[in-house]
């Protein structure tokens, strides 16, 4: 799929384009709207008769609409009009959606050389070219890796954006590199368990490392018992298969003004351990509690590409299952961290904080700037934000700021949410430093609160609770159902406006 821009409007543009599909977007036919410049160029191109049909098929143009038209013998043969809502109220996210709905419907049609024809005044062209173009591609991504017999949809050769000045496809090759992690992450949170491994893991941060010459060190059991990363290694030791803490670094060619160390949770499964997952607690579906190593792992495989200036960047996971066995924890063991504190495991299925715990002690080690965590650590953080907000908790405003303002130019939604000392005290030990659970209500920031326990004070920090948009049941925005690939955006977009220069 190959993108590129066409400079002019719609009515010039289309006397010199020879392709087959044109998607056209149109805002909200309510009287107030009849004017609307754009449905009179379609008048003029395609006859009067175009509208008068809109109006039978009961096209309203209200965002996430679309209508395919036919039109045997013609140029271009077909025709797809997409809704966009309010014109007041259209934005970023709209020009995304529109490009998705559209991209499905031409898909769907068969297109081969797609033109999008969307209205990008006031949104910045720049933006507005990479929004459509990540919205095409993510939006037609299949993963038929696990079906004997595949049979993928043909995707479109060529895809043209209409009236934008072939300046704007500079941003291409960010949204190829970026795109390419998002797949990445896609394909690995929706491996199942017994393929994507604390090993596969590591394979798969050993393919990056090669192909784009990155650093990477895996530390095996031993070498993680040496660091003493009990708390980690706690987790793993109810598994047959053997933890893989992983490193992989990113450093610029030139000076590096900025150090970030990304830390993702990386539990290829959960079981909840001898606290193990009753029914209704979607055990079938915790092959994607690696899901934010897999941002961490999609993002890595962006940045390796993307290159970008002045920041170095570590890749960590700390991956291992949590299953039952002989020699698995008991509820009520005590684990040493790396850092030497104690932590009485209350509850064996709140393992993602032990893992994390010796994963962030390491990354602080490396004496970073910044460290951003992703994870998909609590149902709480399900319940509270639901399937389309990942939670923010963050110790500094300028990295908070920074991170939502990354997440809306890549079209991921976070909200920050308070680190409330207080809540500490929910995690108050009679027999450890402190134990693994708290109470129920607010477990979500407990969880955080619990997090930061591991992290260097007054070290920019951020976490990210990725537990209810890591899968989707069902298709929505650019996402398929299944795995979104959430968080690899968010981070590309940080690290290319500088990486947070400003914590
Ligand atoms: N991986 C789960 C969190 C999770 C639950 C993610 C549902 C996505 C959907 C995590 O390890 C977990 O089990 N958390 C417990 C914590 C509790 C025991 C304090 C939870 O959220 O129930
Ligand atoms: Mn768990
Ligand atoms: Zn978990």
């Amino acid at each position: 799929m190959e993108f590129r821009c066409i400079p002019q409007d719609l009515a010039s543009a289309l006397g010199a384009w020879a392709g087959d599909t044109l998607v056209v977007g149109l805002f909200a036919s309510g009287d107030s709207n009849r004017e609307d410049p754009r449905r009179q160029v379609l008048t003029n191109l395609f006859g009067g008769e175009l509208l008068g049909r809109l109006e039978q098929r009961q096209f309203t143009a209200k965002p996430g609409e679309s209508i395919s038209i036919e039109r045997l013998g013609a140029s271009p043969q077909t025709l797809i009009l997409v809704g966009l809502g309010e014109a007041a109220e259209f934005d970023l996210a709209g020009i995304r959606m529109a490009s998705a709905v559209g991209a499905r419907a031409a898909c769907a049609a068969g297109a081969q050389d797609l033109g999008l024809c969307l209205p990008t005044e006031g949104l910045g062209a720049g933006a507005a070219a990479r929004a459509m173009a990540e919205a095409v591609r993510l939006s037609l991504f299949q993963d038929q890796r696990f079906k004997s017999k595949a049979e993928p949809k043909a995707l479109p050769n060529q895809v043209s954006l209409m009236g934008l000045d072939s300046a704007h496809q500079a941003c291409f090759a960010a949204v190829d590199a970026t795109c390419a992690g998002v797949e990445l992450a896609r394909q690995l949170v929706a491996a199942p368990p017994n393929v994507a491994t604390p090993q596969h893991l590591a394979d798969t941060a050993a393919q990056i490392a090669q192909a784009y010459g990155l650093e990477l060190k895996v530390l095996e059991r031993g070498d993680c018992e040496a660091l003493g990363m009990g708390a980690f290694l706690g987790v793993a030791q109810g598994s047959d298969l053997p933890p893989k803490f992983i490193h992989l670094t990113y450093r610029p060619s030139g000076p590096a003004q900025r150090k970030v160390a990304l830390v993702g949770k990386g539990l290829t499964f959960d079981s909840g351990g001898y606290n193990l997952k009753t029914a209704g607690s979607q055990i079938e579906m915790m092959k994607y509690d690696m899901g934010g190593s897999a941002a961490v792992l999609g993002a890595a495989r962006s940045i390796a590409q993307l290159q970008p200036a002045g920041v170095e960047v570590h890749f960590i996971v700390a991956s291992c299952e949590n299953m039952i066995n002989g020699s698995a924890v008991h509820p009520g063991d005590i684990v040493t961290a790396s850092n030497g504190k104690t932590i009485e495991i209350n509850n064996t299925d709140a393992e993602g904080r032990l893992t994390l715990a010796d994963a962030l002690v390491y990354a602080c080690k490396l004496e970073p700037d910044v460290v951003v965590d992703l994870a998909t650590l609590t149902g709480a953080c399900l319940i509270a934000l639901g399937e389309e907000i990942a939670g923010l908790w963050s110790s500094s405003d300028g990295l908070a700021e920074a991170l939502v303002h990354a997440g809306e130019a890549g079209g991921e939604a976070l909200w920050r949410m308070p680190l409330r000392p207080s809540y500490k005290q929910g995690l108050k030990s009679p027999v450890a430093d402190m134990k693994n659970t708290g109470p129920r209500p607010g477990g979500s920031i407990t969880a955080a609160l619990f997090l930061q326990d591991f992290v260097s004070p007054n070290l920019a920090w951020a976490h990210l609770d990725i537990a209810g948009t890591v899968w989707s049941d069902k298709e929505r925005g650019l996402d398929p159902a299944g795995a979104t690939g959430f968080g690899v955006r968010t981070l590309v977009q940080w690290i290319e406006q500088g990486a947070a220069t400003a914590t």
